[in-house]
């Protein structure tokens, strides 16, 4: 019996026994006194479970809402233990405000798995800028308006690094201008607004130096003109604004020369019109102008050097964006007139325009951007007030998908695709200049 008795684990059992075994003969006023005793010790047993259960649930009773807590941290009920539903807003406080400090990078993801993260600061804010994406991945930042003078400053985005480095100065400051990557790895940047007025000043960047030269000026002094490299290598320059009139001359660089010579003016004056090459290797330039503002389009064909008009979009538009789609068709989005939220396919093969759906969000002076995923990716802009938002143009199902917002309000910024596939968003206004970048990103 001891010996079963002391198998027992329990050690309260085997303390129990021990004056059993010393005193045999009273063994029968022991047992009376012993049961006594075991009652005592089962009710003190049955006293510490019912605690240990007790302050079991109490724990869950405190630890479940602190898991839940950071989506809502008010709705925590605790109504016996005042004390610790204190405590507890205390801790909700601290784990809501963590994850806000340690990561302002990340923002709201959209339905598209997709994030904002805030990349390196321009080293000089600027919006009106222009920037193209160099033959070994960096960006080139030109020019722009700091919020008071026109900038000479061009800097260098490493997406290996995420950070910018000032690069030698261009020549002359200015904004509303254009850039773009020639064919042999130099950036040509033309026109724009300088200190001294509108500029026919071109320059090339060479990548390897860093440096700026001035090359042979343009026929035609102009902003707010599009640049456009054709598949023969050469340059087109058209439209734009001289301070006088909304100009149809478009001119052309020839690389191989360094030379400006015009081509056949355009049927049309504009200025913030958008032009695109078409896989045929055409130029569409659709729009622009001001009061009105331009619904026709016309074709750029660089082996007769003739413009012709081809089908007129469905409303007139400036200041919106024009996007070859994988496919060959030309997505346009917004634009000014009449804050417009619509959009429209241009078919190179029937030369017609057809609405589709409007985007989510009126803008103009936004950004697009092709995705290696085949959507088009527009972001910020303006309408009554500067936009964070973004939104995902899909061609498989035309249609339009929120995506997540940008962590700053921006509009005339610039918007390119990095060979990372993420897209690189720098600069802009937010009611001044920025110096901001964030870069998109597929999760
Ligand atoms: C940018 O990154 C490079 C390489 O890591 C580093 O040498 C340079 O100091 C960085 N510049 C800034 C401004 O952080
Ligand atoms: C080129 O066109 C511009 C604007 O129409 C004109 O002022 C200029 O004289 C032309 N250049 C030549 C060489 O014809
Ligand atoms: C295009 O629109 C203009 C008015 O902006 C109109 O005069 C012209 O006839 C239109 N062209 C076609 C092909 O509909």
């Amino acid at each position: 019996m001891t010996k079963h008795g002391c198998a027992c684990v329990f050690e309260i059992n085997f303390y129990l026994q021990r004056p059993s075994e010393n005193t045999i003969r009273t063994i029968n006023n022991y047992q009376w006194w012993q049961s006594r005793r075991i009652k005592l010790v089962i009710s003190v047993i049955v006293l510490a479970i019912v605690i240990i259960t007790l302050s079991l649930v109490l724990k869950f009773v405190i630890l479940a809402p602190k898991k839940s807590e950071t989506t809502t941290g008010t709705t925590i009920t605790t109504a016996s233990t005042p004390s610790i539903t204190t405590e507890l807003y205390s801790t909700a406080t601290t784990t809501t405000t963590t994850p806000t400090t340690t990561t302002p990078t990340t923002t709201t993801t959209s339905n598209e798995q997709s994030v904002w993260r805030q990349a390196g600061n321009l080293n000089h804010a600027r919006y009106r800028h222009a920037a193209s994406v160099l033959t070994d991945g960096k960006v080139l930042v030109t020019g722009g308006f700091s919020g008071s003078y026109q900038l000479d400053s061009a800097e260098l985005y490493d997406p290996t690094t995420d950070n910018w480095t000032l690069t030698g100065n261009m020549n002359i400051e200015r904004e509303l201008h254009t850039a773009s990557l020639l064919t042999n790895g130099r950036v040509l940047v033309v026109g724009g607004e300088s200190a001294h007025g509108y500029t026919d000043v071109a320059e090339l960047y060479d990548p390897s130096t860093g440096m700026w030269t001035v090359i042979a000026t343009m026929q035609q002094a102009r902003a707010e003109h599009t640049e456009t490299v054709l598949p023969n290598g050469k340059v087109l320059v058209a439209g734009g604004f001289n301070g006088a009139s909304h100009l149809d001359n478009a001119e052309l660089y020839d690389p191989s020369t360094e030379t400006w010579t015009n081509t056949s003016d355009m049927n049309v004056g504009r200025e913030h019109h958008t032009a695109c090459v078409l896989k045929d290797g055409r130029v569409l330039v659709a729009g622009g102008g001001n009061h009105p503002y331009e619904n026709s389009a016309e074709l750029y064909d660089p082996l007769t050097e003739i413009w012709s008009f081809t089908g007129n979009m469905t409303t007139g538009r400036e200041r919106h964006t024009a996007t070859v789609l994988e496919d060959g068709k030309v997505l346009v989005t917004g634009g000014a007139h009449d804050q417009m939220s619509s959009a429209e396919l241009y078919d190179p093969a029937t030369e017609t325009w057809t609405a589709i759906n409007a985007m989510k969000q009126t803008r103009f002076d936004h950004t697009a951007s092709v995705l290696a995923n085949g959507k088009v990716l527009i972001a910020g802009g303006y309408i009554v007030d500067v936009l964070d938002s973004a939104e995902l143009y899909d061609p498989f199902t035309e249609s339009w998908i929120a995506a997540a917002n940008m962590n700053h309000i921006r509009t005339d910024h610039v918007a390119f695709v990095l060979a990372n596939g993420k897209v690189l968003v720098a600069g802009g206004y937010d009611n001044t200049a920025m110096n901001a970048a964030e870069l998109y990103e597929l999760l």
